[in-house]
């Protein structure tokens, strides 16, 4: 029997059998809207062609060489691709299956580089409150998703260690009466005073999204914020990871999210959209530097898979981009993402039970006046109206506002993004 996620849960949800672009058909042949590509992965919607065609030249020619046995052009060429297209101080990667085993990767080249230096005791990665990056016993002591580590809590994970949180910028959790720049400096006094409480010589790094995505709904820092963190990690010697999971490779209209806050991570990780839900792939890019100096280990590290850079999924991963660039283009996912947050407005922005609306490329929030308690009923309610809905984890000023994330295939049509907030627009007003 498959065992779903939960003990006892044999969800009330359609048993889907086949999809098309921004849709999955059920058994009895109705539609679903997927209004977030999945977790935030169907990036180029459901069975796009290219990549089925892709795929099959790539199994039929090679599936598998393992990484310590053979080179292979697809691993190299993904690596080359990623470091071009990151247009930044990256000069390496390397792939793993999934975001929480990057994640966790990351952390230890963080750990080695500094071991290289000499320097033994920089082993701590710290979060920031609301956040993820990982459902592995590790990642979980630097992400803040407690649900998930509650049970672990004072066994394998070490509270006094994962309650090292970092405060997060973000703007609507300001005080009233605080402006945005003074607010910025409170998040960020509040940031290094925590550092230099627990010792800067103990942390390797620190983990951050560009902008939070699933945990909070859509949270975007002061366009300051990344600059000064950065700046104040480096003083102290302690690397940034730009968790990149979900904003990175288009999702936001940008290549990569750190972009747009004129700001280089240390090590970058991605996961999600590389596959585009066509295969498991993640991975891990370092800055030139940091990777220069790892090169200088034998062997350089431990990390990775039996499947890491396996040439499946690297080729896969290769059409992937390929489609991203020459099909769809950073601009039109820009463009589109206008279209997306005029009509979320114009449509939903006046009504008593949304309390705000947000996002930037195609990653969007809808926050409603309602508690998450009422999760459940709003995925049933969206399932009679043939869309799937993704209530956000820890939304809202008290963490518990029923968020709403939107992130359909960066492939949909202004006619379907009519569709989708016009489908959502009747949950809301049947469920209000
Ligand atoms: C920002 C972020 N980081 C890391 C992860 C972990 O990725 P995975 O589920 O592929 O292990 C997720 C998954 O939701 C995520 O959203």
């Amino acid at each position: 029997m498959y065992m779903y996620p939960f003990t006892g849960y044999q969800p009330d949800v359609p048993k889907v059998t086949h999809g098309k672009g921004i849709w999955l058909f059920d058994e009895n042949g109705k539609g679903y809207i997927d209004s977030t590509s999945g977790p935030m992965t169907v990036n180029l919607g459901h069975c796009h062609p290219d990549i089925i065609a892709a795929m099959q030249d790539q199994i039929k020619r090679l599936h598998f060489a393992y990484r310590f046995h053979f080179r292979s052009d697809e691993a190299e060429q993904l690596a080359a691709r990623l470091v071009a297209l990151s247009d930044d101080n990256k000069g390496y990667a390397f792939f793993m299956n999934s975001g929480s085993e990057a994640s966790e990767a990351a952390y230890r080249i963080a750990m080695d580089y500094f071991r290289i230096k000499g320097n033994n005791k920089k082993t701590l990665a710290l979060g920031r409150r609301i956040s993820n990056h990982g459902n592995t016993i590790q990642s979980l002591t630097y992400g803040d998703d407690r649900a998930r580590k509650v049970n672990l809590l004072n066994k394998v994970i070490d509270p006094a260690v994962s309650d090292l949180r970092l405060p997060p910028y973000y703007d609507l959790h300001k005080p009233a009466g605080c402006s945005s720049d003074e607010w910025l400096r409170v998040c960020l006094s509040e940031t290094f005073e925590t550092i230099d409480q627990i010792g800067a010589e103990h942390i390797a790094c620190v983990f951050a999204e560009p902008i939070t995505a699933s945990s909070g709904g859509v949270l975007i820092p002061h366009p300051d914020y990344f600059r000064e963190l950065k700046a104040g990690l480096k003083a102290r010697d302690i690397l940034l990871i730009a968790d990149e999971i979900v904003t990175g490779l288009g999702r936001t209209g940008e290549w990569f999210n750190m972009r747009k806050w004129e700001t280089e991570s240390d090590i970058t990780i991605i996961g999600k959209g590389l596959g585009a839900g066509f295969t498991p792939i993640s991975g891990v890019m370092i800055s030139k530097q940091i990777g220069d100096s790892l090169a200088s280990l034998s062997p350089p590290h431990f990390v990775g898979h039996t499947y890491s850079g396996n040439p499946l999924s690297a080729g896969v991963a290769l059409a992937v981009l390929d489609t991203l660039e020459n099909k769809i283009g950073m601009a039109s996912i820009r463009a589109r993402g206008s279209y997306f947050g005029r009509l979320l407005q114009e449509m939903l922005g006046d009504a008593d039970i949304i309390a705000d609306i947000r996002g930037q490329g195609l990653l969007w929030a809808v926050e409603t006046t309602l508690g998450r308690q009422r999760a459940e009923e709003f995925v049933q309610a969206g399932h009679q109206q043939g869309i799937n809905l993704y209530p956000c984890r820890l939304s809202g000023k008290d963490g518990d506002a029923l968020t709403f994330l939107f992130t359909p295939p960066l492939v949909i049509s202004e006619s379907e993004m009519d569709e989708l907030v016009g489908r959502f627009s009747r949950v809301l007003s049947r469920m209000a």
